[in-house]
């Protein structure tokens, strides 16, 4: 019987806190204790995580499904062991999306996410802007991410 998938929005207050790593870290380590883990970079504005997993150079990205460009499958991308889905930085696409993509789209393409994984994580944007907003209500849980170290503790 198939696992009823989870989906997991890693969020914090502030920028720096951490969200970014733990989302590739956590991803990875389950991936390596045998779990279907998909990552999603939520982070549309300053997106990162594809950097950090060392995909500079993804021909289609989460960017375009929010656009209508591309399909679901077309941006899952197998590395570490995991399903990562990486999200581009193309200004217009970018301003386009914030501006236009509603909370229920972003929503539906996540379950159609739901349906290729047992786990996905969503690495969110800092704060509580709409652009925060929409990656957080996609998700059903919340990993919340604090940092005392540098203050950044409004998680
Ligand atoms: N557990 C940690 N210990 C030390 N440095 C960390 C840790 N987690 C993240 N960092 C560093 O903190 C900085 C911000 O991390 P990042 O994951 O990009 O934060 P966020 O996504 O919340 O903005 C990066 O330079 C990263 O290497
Ligand atoms: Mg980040």
């Amino acid at each position: 019987m198939r696992v009823r998938p989870r989906s997991i929005v890693i969020a914090s207050g502030k920028g720096g806190a951490g969200k970014t790593t733990l989302t590739a870290n956590l991803g990875v380590a389950l991936g390596v204790l045998g779990r279907d883990v998909t990552i999603l970079d939520g982070d549309l504005a300053m997106a990162n995580l594809g950097i950090i997993m060392g995909m500079h150079k993804c021909e289609v990205s989460f960017l375009d499904v929010l656009t209508g460009k591309a399909d679901v499958k077309d941006v899952i991308y197998e590395n570490h062991g995991i399903k990562v889905v990486p999200t581009g930085f193309r200004f217009e696409d970018v301003h386009d999306v914030l501006s236009k993509v509603k909370r229920e789209r972003v929503e539906e393409i996540v379950e159609k996410f739901l349906r290729q994984t047992e786990l996905l994580l969503i690495d969110a944007p800092a704060g509580i802007a709409d652009a925060t907003i929409i990656s957080i209500a996609a998700a059903r849980e919340m990993l919340p991410v604090c940092n005392l170290r540098n203050g950044r503790c409004y998680s």
